[in-house]
């Protein structure tokens, strides 16, 4: 009759205990954000699932234990010793044979999650992404190159992504996955957008010096909006195209546009600021003193093989770390032109 009553004032405990853990562990200590995509359903679901075993078992062992600890403690006067108990065959076969199918049962349940996370759209978008040091890069084909990425709502998109130096890893935590981003590899991305608003992709893998700048936003829109904006993008292309045909030194123009696009502005100013690499002001035809105490003449030559491989010569005051970008000799010459505008 005794042992009828702990087991029911336990009972309670135990389940007042669960509820109050997860509800703890769901609100307090490990709040998600929104859940912005089909794929985040699908791994709430079974994040939840987990958060109430959790929880369950928590209780389980908690409150069992501090129960004993307060009804069973050794009242005054009792200096006996305690009862003697040699093994439960019972309890010890039910206790490895429970929890061994438990983890069995989330392991097939976390593989069919996982299976319907990476389910395809034939008719995804796809677009391709390009990470570096320290910025993101979203092409569109078609010329159109973006720094912010748009997406249209409820669609299927696949990123391909390919880094030009180091991991990086492309996260936006309301999308809740995160996929690295490894030199060599292209990598996928494949989400499907469900609430139309403004959100951050942050590089979750240090990368460097200014791994923690590497955000960009990613925009969810309307199917109108992103033909809108595809259209406006086409339009912006075809005016570039214009005015470059038009520019007397197109081809400092189009360096102009490579600075800001593929990363030199992470690391190289054009005010003179010091950054991670030396700033382009004034630099064309100036006297560079470098780490080996040479001083050369900053001409063609010169900064074209720095752009080509980068680490040949170090500037002094400066440390080797600049990536070899693979540009095309134009592009390269494109850059150089552009430096010499750069007084
Ligand atoms: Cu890229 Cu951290």
């Amino acid at each position: 009759m005794r042992n009828t009553r702990h087991f029911v004032i336990l009972s309670v405990l135990v389940a007042v205990l669960t509820v109050f853990t997860y509800y703890a562990l769901i609100y307090v200590i490990a709040p998600l954000p929104i859940e912005a995509s089909v794929q985040a359903g699908q791994i709430d679901w079974l994040f939840n699932l987990e958060m109430m075993l959790t929880g369950f078992f928590f209780a389980i062992i908690i409150a069992p234990m501090g129960y004993s600890l307060f009804v069973f403690r050794r009242r005054k006067g009792d200096v006996g010793d305690g009862q003697h108990i040699e093994g439960n065959t019972k309890l010890e076969i039910s206790w490895t044979i429970i929890p061994l199918i438990i983890v069995i049962g989330l392991g097939i349940i976390g593989a069919d999650n996982l299976r319907k996370v990476k389910a395809v759209d034939p008719q995804a978008m796809e677009i391709n992404v390009t990470a570096f040091q320290w910025d993101w890069q979203f092409d569109y084909g078609d010329g159109i190159v973006s720094d912010t990425l748009y997406l249209p709502i409820n669609k299927q998109v696949v990123l391909k992504m390919q880094s030009r130096d180091v991991i990086h890893s492309f996260w936006v935590p309301e999308f809740r996955i995160k996929q690295d981003v490894v030199p060599g590899l292209v990598t996928e991305y494949r989400i499907t957008p469900t609430i139309a608003d403004t959100y951050k992709v942050r590089c979750a893998e240090l990368c460097g010096v200014r791994h923690s700048y590497m955000e960009r936003e990613v925009k969810v829109v309307s199917q109108a909006e992103y033909d809108q904006w595809i259209k406006d993008q086409r339009q912006a292309a075809l005016i570039a195209q214009a005015t470059e045909a038009a520019d007397p030194n197109p081809s400092a123009a189009r360096g102009e546009k490579l600075y800001a696009s593929i990363g030199c502005k992470a690391c190289h100013s054009l005010d003179g600021t010091k950054g991670i690499g030396p700033t382009w002001k004034g630099l064309f035809g100036s006297q560079v003193k470098l780490s080996d105490g040479s001083v050369v003449t900053a001409d063609d030559a010169f900064l074209t093989e720095s752009i080509k491989a980068p680490n040949a010569k170090i500037v002094a005051g400066f440390t080797p770390g600049m990536p070899d970008f693979q540009l095309s000799d134009k592009k390269i010459a494109d850059l150089v032109a552009f430096i010499k505008t750069v007084k």
